[in-house]
């Protein structure tokens, strides 16, 4: 059964998916590791409740860098807890070489739009202000780029003429919780052939 350290920075509800995914059979995993940069994130609690180990990435105090140093220490934790698939679930810092390089084609992340279009934050605003007539979800493997990596899957969802970014975004999110934990199965299964 595939180990998965989940990184998230917010709410966690991409986290709930697939924790409820695995409970439900629908996903053949394990969750052996949750970590947040901010440390009264709502997935922390999440993970509390769940029973799973968590702990927070010390970032030195820097609100959108990811500090090298910080990056050895979550590549160490995450290897330590025995992870096989790093997934990022709302985690809004850039990964680099140090935490990269441990885990080679093995981080995956979620973005709420169809990339190419859209990377970056807040993607579903920027959806709507530029009047997109659809938009979606991507799972895609990680690279130092920001929303770069080569795609896995993708799931679209129409934008709506009266839509406000609140509104999109929650569509997206309900594909997302669909999407992420039918990827992290399919994933699983091209990683234990290898
Ligand atoms: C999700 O919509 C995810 O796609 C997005 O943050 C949200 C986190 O929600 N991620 C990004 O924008 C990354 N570039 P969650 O904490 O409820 O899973």
């Amino acid at each position: 059964m595939i180990r998965l350290g989940i990184l998230g920075s917010g709410f966690g509800s991409n986290m709930q998916a697939i924790l409820d995914a695995i409970q439900n059979g629908e996903l053949e995993a394990e969750i052996v590791i949750v970590l947040s940069d901010v440390p009264d994130a709502y997935i922390l609690k999440r993970a509390e409740r769940a029973g799973l180990p968590s702990g927070v990435i010390d970032c030195r105090g820097l609100s959108s860098k990811f500090p090298e140093e910080a990056q050895r220490e979550t590549a160490d934790i995450l290897s330590q807890a025995g992870v096989e698939l790093i997934c990022l679930a709302g985690f809004m810092r850039l990964l680099r070489p140090p935490l990269l390089s441990a885990f080679p084609g093995r981080i995956i992340n979620i973005h709420p739009s169809l990339l190419p279009n859209f990377p970056g934050l807040c993607a579903w605003t920027q959806a709507v202000e530029a009047g997109a007539h659809e938009s979606g979800c991507t799972v895609h493997y990680v690279d130092a780029g920001m929303d770069t990596g080569t795609i896995i899957a993708q799931a679209s969802v129409p934008v709506l003429p009266d839509d406000t970014p609140d509104r999109l975004h929650a569509r997206i999110q309900e594909e997302e919780h669909k999407l992420y934990p039918a990827a992290i199965a399919q994933i699983a299964v091209k990683l234990e052939r290898e």
